[in-house]
């Protein structure tokens, strides 16, 4: 008799289940972004969040959770109900990189979220305040060695990807600037244009318009290839720096658990919208590469960031041996 009524009761919830993944979503769905608004996690949420509502037909509301450089936000979401309803746009340095900072992170970017799909991938830039005076990354260097005293750099948090990208500056430099932190580099950015933080190192959608308007100077692009918007700004491999090499991947992820139906909406409506030109146009006009459809979903999403813990935590134990 109870196993019975075990089993009429296993039946009844595994029917809830799918059906509330068939209706889903049925209310609003929130989705972390873990930074301050304004930068690149948020504009690139917010786009997705937007691909969401218009793809599944309810309201998909960007939460900014700062703090820690991005786990404060995604220990949130690793914590959340696993039902759909808690989503989290992460990055390469919340969903790979930072564990290798925090030993006790509370959460484990393989084992306690579903992949959902890759948003784009940001090439970071080396963005200095107006007066800085360098032009180059050569010139960077000599007057960073020489005024390392007073030299102060801004970032997100430590293991977000502007610290992870100026850690990979500064080692190859062997320089020890005063680290400021923030909870984005949006407010990054405007401590810049003030003045009072002498650089960063941010993917390229956030100081772009700065650059462009000429209120900050971009020295470098840390990559192999120029951007095509900024076709005047030299790589780091060309000026003899390859080390400072950073483009990380942005991405949506669900607690661990999440349906794999709700996960399967999620990520074809992602993929959708990714190939909707004026989503393609925004976010190619903000210096994001979007993947080609085969790099996007949960699979290769799973894969990528198994690929990018193996891959930094070389790089990363070795720049961090250098501090
Ligand atoms: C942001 O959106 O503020 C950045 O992506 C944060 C970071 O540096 O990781």
């Amino acid at each position: 008799m109870t196993l019975k009524w075990m089993a009429a009761a296993f039946v009844l919830l595994a029917g809830v289940t799918t059906s509330q993944a068939d209706d889903y979503p049925t209310r609003s769905v929130t989705v972390i972004v873990p930074f301050a608004a304004g930068g690149p996690a948020d504009i690139s949420g917010r786009i997705v969040a937007d691909i969401f509502s218009r793809h599944l037909g309810q309201s998909f509301v960007v939460e900014n959770v700062g703090g820690a450089g991005g786990t404060v936000g995604s220990l949130r979401a690793a914590r959340a109900r696993a039902d759909g309803y808690t989503l989290i746009s992460g990055h390469m340095g919340t969903h790979a990189a930072a564990p290798m900072f925090y030993p006790n992170l509370g959460y484990d970017p393989e084992k306690d979220f579903e992949p959902v799909g890759v948003i784009a991938v940001q090439p970071e830039l080396l963005a200095v305040r107006k007066d800085f005076p360098a032009n180059n990354l050569k010139e960077f260097a000599a007057y960073a060695k020489a005024h390392e005293k007073t030299l102060n750099m801004g970032h997100a948090g430590v293991g977000s990807v502007s610290y992870l990208g100026c850690l990979l500056l500064n080692s190859a430099i062997g320089i020890h600037p005063t680290l400021v932190p923030f909870t984005g580099t949006a407010p990054v950015m405007n401590a810049i244009l003030a003045g009072n933080v002498d650089y960063d190192c941010d993917p390229i959608l956030g100081p772009l318009p700065h650059i462009r308007a000429g209120t900050v100077k971009a020295l470098a692009i840390a990559a192999k290839k120029r951007s095509p918007l900024l076709p005047d700004v030299p790589t780091s491999y060309e000026q003899g720096m390859p080390e400072f090499d950073c483009a990380p991947f942005y991405a949506v992820f669900a607690p661990k658990g999440t349906p794999k139906a709700v996960i399967d909406r999620l990520a074809a409506a992602l993929n959708k919208g990714l190939d909707e030109p004026a989503v393609k146009k925004r976010l190619n006009d903000l210096g994001a590469v979007i993947p080609e459809p085969d790099e996007r979903g949960p699979k290769a999403l799973a894969a990528l960031v198994h690929k990018e813990i193996a891959r930094l935590k070389p790089i990363v134990a070795a720049a961090r041996a250098k501090q």
